[in-house]
């Protein structure tokens, strides 16, 4: 006897993934979802997964009775990991400071990486816990969560093991990425520290064996193209891939670095030329746009349409982080929508599809596809447009991982 972990039925729009072009959804019209051993075993209309797969049979049989039953959300960029309290900037930045300036007295990035030395590992993973839990209830299943507020091996060793412990500890799959070179630390030389992120750091990382990916901050007055270089390559050499932050206050060239490395993603691209979106889709790296973050600065959006045009897999995240304290998939994908004027149907592929593509997912996580991890939303509405059009609204009813329920 198979395991029958679930069957969800009934649902007004199922979103099976993205259809062929990329931009628009497959869906079924009352459709039905039925989970074996937390994987997706059958999808299709009601009648016939249900005939295989009779509810009764089911651990947990949910009838969605007219709802829009999704994949769960991915969120492929955060800084989830973080300790401290920085609303008092939010309040600054509608003044008129700028990120930089808040940056250059020590605030910002430097000013959490003085709380997180601070606390201690337990403190860190439960800020961290609870951060998942309010992900979890906005729908989102899988979460990307960086390093970069330790800034020294011990610290960034210490964040990389709690985001591990949480991800054993939740249903959420969070996917750890080590991001040393997130700032240079105050009083040192960005050539200096460089010199540790490499020698020191990423060694240490590579021993200790909790990340995945690698990260840098390529951004003006930060860190330049050849010293992110120097890290990627360096994280590369220790098994972890490489995602870049790019072009994001500035252009300097981060995506065409990421597309020579062969990145993973290109996050942010506010300041991509036409030439970046070329590199980007030629190369296969998948561009990870964060509206949150842009709308919280007060910044121009990025050019959405240009990659939908240009054929690339569009992702978007929340990039949860101090300076842009939103959890909300549901958010970005509004965001993605009135101020970026992609389809609610592509913001959802951003957020499901490609956002696992950014994190080499290649297991169907995103799709409610045959074999992929049963991760699936119940909404408390009856489509996907649902989830950008009551923006401020959290339409997410019920969340299954793995084929469990974990949040109603
Ligand atoms: O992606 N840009 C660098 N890192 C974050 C901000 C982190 C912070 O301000 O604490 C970002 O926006
Ligand atoms: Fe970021």
């Amino acid at each position: 006897m198979t395991d029958l972990d679930a069957v969800v039925h009934g649902a007004n729009e199922l979103v099976v993934g993205p259809a062929e072009s990329g931009r628009e959804l497959e869906t079924v019209e009352d459709g039905a979802v039925a989970v074996v051993d937390g994987e997706i075993a059958a999808v299709g209309p009601t009648a016939d997964v249900t005939r295989e797969y009779p509810p009764a049979n089911a651990d947990r049989a949910i009838d969605a009775d007219g709802r829009a039953v999704l994949p769960g959300f991915v969120d492929p960029h955060t800084h989830g990991l973080f300790a401290g309290d920085r609303s008092d900037e939010f309040a600054a930045k509608l003044r008129g400071k700028s990120y930089q300036d808040i940056l250059a007295e020590g605030g910002g990035i430097l000013r959490t990486v003085r709380a997180v030395r601070e606390v201690d590992d337990e403190t860190l993973l439960s800020n961290l816990l609870g951060h998942l839990d309010t992900m979890l209830a906005h729908g989102t299943t899988t979460v990307e969560v960086k390093s970069g507020y330790g800034l020294d091996t011990e610290t960034e060793l210490r964040m990389l093991d709690v985001i591990g412990r949480a991800d054993d500890r939740h249903p959420v799959d969070v996917v750890p990425t080590f991001m040393g070179a997130h700032a240079v630390p105050e009083g040192r030389d960005a050539d200096d520290y460089v010199d540790e992120v490499v020698e020191e750091q990423i060694p240490a990382v590579e021993s200790q064996g909790v990340a995945e990916f690698c990260d840098v901050f390529c951004e003006e007055g930060v860190f330049s193209v050849p010293q992110s270089r120097r890290v990627l390559e360096a994280g590369e050499a220790a098994g972890l891939t490489p995602k870049v932050h790019a072009e994001e206050l500035a252009h300097i060239g981060g995506t065409q670095l990421a597309a020579e490395l062969g990145a993973a993603s290109a996050d942010h691209l506010l300041h991509a030329t036409d030439e970046d979106i070329d590199a980007v889709v030629e190369s296969g790296v998948t561009p990870v746009l964060l509206p949150g973050t842009a709308f919280g600065l007060g910044a121009d959006y990025a050019d959405a349409e240009a990659f939908l045009d240009a054929g690339a897999p569009l992702a978007v995240a929340t990039d949860f982080n101090p300076n842009c304290h939103s959890h909300s998939m549901g958010f970005a994908m509004a965001l993605s929508c009135v101020e970026m004027r992609t389809t609610p149907a592509e913001a959802l592929i951003a957020g499901t599809r490609n956002a696992a593509l950014a994190l080499d997912r290649e297991d169907g996580r995103g799709t409610l596809r045959e074999g992929a991890p049963a991760d699936i939303l119940v909404l408390d509405a009856p489509t996907h447009v649902h989830v950008p059009y009551q923006y401020g609204t959290n339409v997410v009813g019920r969340v299954l991982a793995d084929g469990r329920v974990v949040a109603e």
